[in-house]
């Protein structure tokens, strides 16, 4: 996710713009960039960092005074955080400037195309290939910038929310949206574009939200009249009058950014997935694992290392890899395994696994299995980060800013991640028919929209944290795919609401943890359909027979789970190991509320960080 934000009217610009990207720094951080027009020159002002960063150079960089102006706060997906890789990117001659936030998915063969015709690109970015095809359809076309961008826009896949000025039409700015927010704030002869209302709701709550393949030009004096993308068909715009405050709107609407984020996990896999899953074409395309397959195929073994949630990411990727692709995996807590002197040859992959690129343990991990010969690979949320830059190769999450401590949507999104290399081995490795490859591949596709069937349960899932919301200690219990689960719902749960949990295989239960449970132990049972799901049940009867109250994650439709157990969630039938996918969501949405319930900090539970740069 990026921040954008657009100025015309009568103001300066240059304050609105900078306090508008302070308002979306929540969307991306990295790196920041302004453009300003005072009605003769261009002025461009970008730099890696923050907006405070932005701002200090500008002021001492450029003429701040233009009426109208751009600016861009980076949550880098193609490119490195850097000077050149920041938005607003301008178009060969100069002309032209954007403002982007999204995924173009095709930008290389597009940009492959334009190099032929003699364009140059500074950037790595998606972005900067955008406003040149803008360019090249006005100056090939003969048309103006609207009917540029709307021509251009038919011809990349992606996701978009873009604003772009003509140097040669000063008096306009033209957006377009598909995939990513876009909002234009109606003022007293001003106008105002953000990818949300806080940077434009103390000058005025009147709004208009474009749909996706939605555009408009923005002119002063001139009513907002919105185009389809599409076909030209004029869509006539509905103005809100916004009543939210600055800090609902920062979160979506939403109390917490936890909750945010969790919610806002079927557009994260469906963006990491993005580019990636052709199920079409019946292929998986991964730049990094596509360039050293072979270190894949003909590794001993794949070790796997991590912390935290990303640590329970990893194994459920041990079961996926080995399930699936017949693949020997380890997984190791990476503060371990820097210090036991393991046994490493040039003959293992190593995946190291990190929302924020910057845990201490896991990037020495990876220091030491470089030393040793291994070939290692990242998985990062985060652009540029120190564990991106320390891998020999790796593959992004595309899961945007996870603010919450409490890791949610990195963790689906890492899951989505893992599978699609687990499944691309495999069928490298012709363990899978084409058939069944892409059923596996039509599955996963259709996952996202699966998880939105499962926050639908949020009523009946604070229903239920009601009633244990004072418990002192809780069980999670879970089997194959879905034991990683259970110790991530437990972690869940213990981090924000310091209730103790803890997460067991199923079958482990009668090994110990049996002896806690009584009618004050709440025992949360992953019981889905796949997997040993008869064995499941008759653990779920120990535990009923000893008063235990049950919360049972089901398959909709389960019968027999859901006549044991005092609690049901169901999630919608899937592969089984694409089930974590699913089960995990109420576990997150339990935790959410019991914490709440209990008046703890959800956001920012005591004595944790979101990411810990230290030993
Ligand atoms: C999970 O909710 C915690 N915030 C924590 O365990 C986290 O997963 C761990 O610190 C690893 O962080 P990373 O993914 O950024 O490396």
């Amino acid at each position: 996710m990026c921040g954008i934000v657009g100025y015309i009217g009568q103001r300066d610009a240059y304050p609105i713009i900078i306090k508008g990207l302070q308002r979306l720094e929540y969307r991306g951080y990295d790196s920041a960039g302004i453009f300003l027009y005072d009605g003769e020159t261009m002025h461009l002002s970008k730099t890696k960092g923050k907006v405070e960063d932005l701002k200090h150079k500008s002021e001492t960089s450029i003429d701040i005074s233009g009426k109208l102006g751009l600016g861009h706060t980076r949550w880098a997906t193609h490119g490195i955080p850097n000077d050149i890789n920041s938005h607003p990117h301008s178009s060969n001659s100069g002309d032209l400037v954007i403002i982007h936030n999204g995924i173009i998915e095709n930008y290389e063969s597009i940009k492959k195309a334009l190099q032929e015709r003699g364009y140059v690109f500074e950037s790595d970015t998606d972005t900067e290939v955008l406003v040149n095809l803008i360019e090249e359809v006005k100056q090939k076309e003969q048309v103006k910038l609207g009917k540029a961008v709307q021509i251009a826009l038919n011809q990349v896949v992606g996701a978009y929310a873009i604003a772009v000025f003509d140097r040669t039409k000063p008096d306009e700015i033209v957006v377009a949206k598909l995939g990513s927010p876009l909002a234009i704030g109606i003022g007293d002869n001003e106008y105002f574009v953000a990818s949300d209302a806080s940077p434009f709701i103390e000058f005025t709550n009147n709004a208009v939200y474009l749909e996706d393949e939605e555009m408009a030009i923005i002119r002063l004096g001139k009513e907002i009249k919105l185009r389809k993308i599409k076909d030209d068909a004029i869509a006539y715009p509905t103005i809100q009058e916004l009543q939210l405050n600055i800090e609902e709107i920062e979160k979506g609407g939403y109390d917490h950014f936890m909750l945010k984020e969790i919610y806002e996990q079927p557009r994260a896999i469906l963006d990491t997935y993005r580019g990636r899953l052709r199920v079409n074409q019946g292929i998986i395309k991964m730049a990094g694992i596509d360039q050293n397959l072979e270190k894949f195929l003909n590794a001993n073994r794949i070790i796997i290392v991590a912390c935290g949630t990303s640590w329970h990411a990893g194994l459920v990727a041990e079961y996926t890899f080995e399930d699936l692709a017949r693949v020997p995996v380890e997984v190791e807590y990476a503060s371990e395994f820097r210090y036991r002197n393991p046994v490493i040859t040039d003959k293992d992959v190593l995946i190291a696994i990190s929302q924020s690129g910057e845990t201490a343990d896991t990037l020495a991990a990876i220091k030491m299995a470089k030393e040793k010969g291994a070939f290692v690979f990242g998985v990062c949320n985060v652009v540029g980060s120190s564990i991106a830059r320390e891998t020999h190769a790796g593959a992004y999450t595309h899961a945007g800013p996870e603010i919450g401590v409490a890791s949610t949507k990195a963790f689906t999104t890492q899951i989505t991640i893992l599978t699609m290399i687990a499944l691309k081995l495999a069928k490298e490795k012709g363990i899978f028919s084409e058939s069944r490859f892409h059923a596996l591949l039509t599955e996963l596709e259709g996952i996202p929209a699966k998880v939105e069937k499962v926050l639908e349960s949020n009523v009946l899932i604070e229903q239920i944290a009601e009633v244990y919301k004072d418990s002192t200690n809780c069980l999670y219990l879970g089997r194959g795919y879905n034991f990683p689960v259970a110790l991530e719902g437990a972690l869940k749960l213990k981090e924000i609401s310091y209730i103790h949990a803890e997460g067991y295989p199923a079958a482990e239960m009668k090994h110990g943890p049996i002896a806690l449970i009584d009618e004050q132990m709440p025992v949360v049972v992953i019981a889905t359909r796949k997997g040993h799901y008869e064995k499941v049940i008759s653990n779920i009867q120990e535990i009923k027979s000893r008063h235990g109250k049950i919360i049972a994650v089901v398959t909709e439709g389960d019968e027999m789970v859901t006549e044991l157990a005092d609690h049901v969630i169901e999630v919608p039938e899937t592969t089984e190991a694409l089930t974590p996918l699913l089960t995990t969501i109420p576990l997150q949405l339990l935790s959410y509320h019991i914490a709440l319930m209990r008046g703890c900090n959800v956001d920012q539970p005591r004595n944790l960080a979101k990411s810990v740069t230290v030993e």
